[in-house]
């Protein structure tokens, strides 16, 4: 049955709706809301162990190395430990300096990606404690590992990453939770927390039903070849996740920047025929990403905001809005979103969205 696309018309479109039931079997039987904190037993990590952690680095590929970065935030801000993540192929080729007290993070949907099976690999030989995130139980990444959290996405089809990233980013969420709830995350924040995962499906659902407002949008601005996907700290690795899921499936050429370097180089590019997606989470940045929707609207350049935050009326040119929630999980929310827009980019341009041309679903070679 997972097999069958029954009212969708491509895997791609049915996984994005698949999410709403992920995202809650991610955190099924996972939430402790006597200790308001998270139950990963896979981790095989004690509380003292955990306590002795000094860093957390996450390795994946493609888009589990973008959701590696939503991890790291979400575990420097919640657990307070330094934390970071690295395109596994950078990681294994630069001869890392492996720390015993860092916990590496294995990233993959398939538990099959070369580079980071590799990365994995030079890890346990210098002795790393490295654990897995990974969607395939029997895969071989989740098998070098021992240790780690399933995602629990069920089986992806389409090559572009949908509900294995959303559940990849609520298993960091979790991760976060657990590491913070020994150090010093207060009891009140993690309930706070706790009560936002569970409110996720049901605002994924509200992100989905958008597609038609999303899909007129698209069309307004048929004619792009080129876009921007700008956000700042917690959007930034959500613009870069969203530009790369345009580029994938739509073919249109997609730039993901960081708002504050817009000033020092790509500025020179805005014209009215290359739209800027601005990732704006209702977070303290609030005013600063206000600022550089500003400083692309007077070089003529259209603004897509792509946000949670009640935005100045008429400052944008069009506006997808996220739920509003915990700002940690905006991210995820507008991932969704940006999924969306990618896949109305790629059918109103008639490619073959679950197959895009020169690309695996996963990489198995080096
Ligand atoms: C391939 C896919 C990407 C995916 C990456 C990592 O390049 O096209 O969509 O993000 O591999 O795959 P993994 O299975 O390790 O998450």
């Amino acid at each position: 049955e997972d097999y069958e696309l029954g009212e969708h018309s491509d895997f791609m479109h049915k996984e994005m709706h698949e999410q709403v039931e992920a995202v809650d079997r991610c955190t099924r039987g996972r939430l402790d809301d006597a200790a308001a904190t998270a139950r990963l037993d896979g981790l095989r990590l004690e509380p003292r162990d955990c306590r002795k952690i000094q860093r957390v680095t996450f390795v994946g590929c493609g888009s589990a190395y973008y959701a590696g970065q939503i991890g790291a935030n979400l575990v420097e801000e919640l657990a307070r430990i330094p934390a970071d993540a690295e395109p596994a192929s950078e990681f294994r080729y630069r001869n890392p300096i492996v720390d015993p007290d860092t916990l590496y993070v294995a990233v993959s949907q398939s538990g099959e990606t070369h580079d980071t099976l590799a990365a994995v690999r030079e890890l346990q030989r210098k002795g790393a404690t490295v654990v897995g995130a990974v969607n395939n139980a029997s895969s071989s990444i989740a098998r070098a590992c021992g240790a780690g959290v399933f995602l629990h996405a069920g089986p992806e089809v389409s090559v572009a990453a949908t509900k294995s990233f959303t559940t990849m980013v609520v298993a960091f969420a979790l991760m976060g939770l657990k590491l913070g709830r020994v150090r010093d995350l207060p009891a009140a924040r993690a309930e706070r927390l706790i009560g936002a995962l569970r409110q996720l499906p049901g605002q994924i659902e509200t992100v989905l039903k958008q597609e038609d407002h999303i899909t007129a949008i698209v069309r307004r601005y048929r004619d792009a070849r080129h876009l921007f996907y700008v956000g700042r700290v917690r959007g930034w690795p959500v613009a870069r996740e969203g530009a790369q899921k345009l580029k994938e499936i739509s073919y249109l050429h997609a730039e993901a920047y960081q708002a504050g370097e817009l000033k020092h180089g790509p500025l020179a590019l805005i014209t009215p025929q290359m739209p800027t997606v601005a990732v704006i989470p209702d977070d303290d940045l609030l005013p600063r990403n206000i600022s550089t929707v500003e400083e692309i609207k007077a070089r003529g350049g259209p603004v897509i905001a792509v946000t949670s935050a009640d935005l100045p009326a008429g400052l944008c040119d069009e506006v997808i809005r996220v739920p509003s929630g915990e700002p940690q999980l905006d991210p995820l929310l507008s991932s969704v979103a940006l999924q969306v827009f990618a896949w109305a980019w790629a059918k109103e341009l008639g490619r073959e969205v679950d197959r895009p041309r020169n690309l695996a679903k996963s990489v198995t070679v080096e």
